[in-house]
């Protein structure tokens, strides 16, 4: 058992001394898309890795793979935990000396926080707050923490820079402002290292075809355009529907703007290499450039070699014509920009692994025993 009665006081290296050098980062929400891949490159990166995750959405199979790529002792533990249970939190953290949290865990459909917002209140706003109480409890000294193009809500004026006015327009915005007004009004007080992420439309996957996207089956209606991609190419179903084309954009459709997920743990990595104590860093991380959901489908068709039908819908209320980042600030800050930005290509490698697992990661657990 490591770290007890530590103190706040303690600094990131002088914690890290007494670990051997090794930093230990705790990603929550690991078992799921992007934890886990921040977990690989974490690892990759000869970081230690704590993940928790209730595996409400994640997958055990993406942590069995992590832990088949890193079998050393002491390099990836897994505790099967939910954030929601302030007891168990504390626990976890006075059972273990953590060096950084990397907050991921999260639900994270707009569509499902509208039906059910007390669900994303709860799971975001609330589980932050623990998080944070537990950091603070046992000194944890830096904090990287996932939020949102959404909590922008609307902006007239693109692209959207970091002073953008937030004003979030659906419970899962709301949530994820909620959860960085209580972090910012805590960091005014404490010595913490901050960094706040707000992310654009995350896509792809590890370009080695280890880890993919999975969600649950039963999230599909609520789930994101490029699941609907793949699902139509595996003829899941029945093909693609694109809401609006009267929009003021190029073509007619929405304008977003997708950022690989490689790139995207990347810029955590940056971040957290970039983390001073006492200090808190806002950034957006996108690529700065807008496409429209046709160019994405076609894009999408391209990548998987099937053609896919699409239907022409009229818009759907609550979506926005476009949004997309610039990303200045987080170049000039943390020397972070987006490389894997040939869509086809992100797709592409998303789609290898989709094909390879028909089943999510059940089907590669069945093909590997
Ligand atoms: N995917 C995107 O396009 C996108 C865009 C912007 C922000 N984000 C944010 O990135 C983060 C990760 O998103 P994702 O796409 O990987 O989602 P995901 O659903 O794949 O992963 C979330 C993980 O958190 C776990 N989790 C949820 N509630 C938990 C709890 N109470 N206790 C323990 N574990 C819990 C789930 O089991 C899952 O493994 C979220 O915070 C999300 O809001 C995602």
């Amino acid at each position: 058992m490591l770290g007890l009665g530590r103190t706040r006081t303690q600094t990131r290296s002088s914690r890290s001394m007494s670990l051997g050098g090794v930093i230990h980062v705790l990603v929550t929400g690991g078992a799921g898309y992007i934890g886990s891949h921040a977990a690989l490159r974490l690892l990759k990166e000869n970081y230690r890795v704590t993940i928790v995750d209730n595996l409400s959405r994640g997958n055990i199979g993406a942590v069995k793979i992590l832990q088949e790529l890193f079998p050393e002792p002491g390099r990836l533990q897994f505790i099967y935990a939910d954030l929601g249970d302030a007891k168990v939190v504390h626990q976890l953290f006075s059972q273990n000396a953590f060096d950084a949290v990397m907050h991921f865990a999260a639900v994270a459909y707009v569509g499902e926080s509208t039906l059910n917002p007390l669900k994303y209140y709860h799971n975001i706003t609330s589980n932050t707050l623990t998080v944070l109480e537990a950091m603070s409890a046992y000194g944890v000294p830096t904090l990287i923490y996932s939020s949102t193009c959404a909590t922008y809500g609307e902006p007239e004026k693109m692209p959207i820079t970091e002073e953008t006015p937030q004003l979030p327009i659906n419970p899962y915005g709301k949530a994820k402002k909620m959860a960085e007004d209580i972090i910012l009004d805590f960091h005014k007080n404490s010595n913490m290292a901050v960094m706040i992420l707000r992310y654009f439309n995350v896509i792809g996957s590890d370009p080695e075809g280890r880890l993919g996207e999975a969600p649950r089956p039963e999230l599909r209606e609520h789930g994101r355009i490029s699941g609907a991609c793949y699902d139509a190419a595996r003829g899941i179903i029945p093909g693609l529907k694109v809401r609006g084309t009267d929009y003021k954009t190029t073509d007619g459709t929405c304008i977003r703007d997708y950022i690989d997920v490689s790139d995207l743990v990347d810029a955590h990595v940056k971040a957290l290499e970039k983390s001073r104590p006492g200090k808190v860093g806002i950034y957006n991380v996108g690529t700065g450039r807008g496409r429209s959901v046709k160019e994405f489908v076609e894009a999408c068709k391209a990548a998987t070699g099937v053609p896919i039908k699409v239907d022409f819908l009229p818009r759907r209320p609550g979506d926005y014509a476009e949004v997309y980042s610039d990303p200045t600030k987080i170049k000039l800050e943390l020397n972070w920009t987006a490389k894997h930005t040939d869509l086809q290509e992100s797709l592409q490698v998303a789609w290898r692994w989709q094909k390879s697992h028909l089943n999510g990661y059940d089907s590669s657990l069945v093909s590997s025993s």
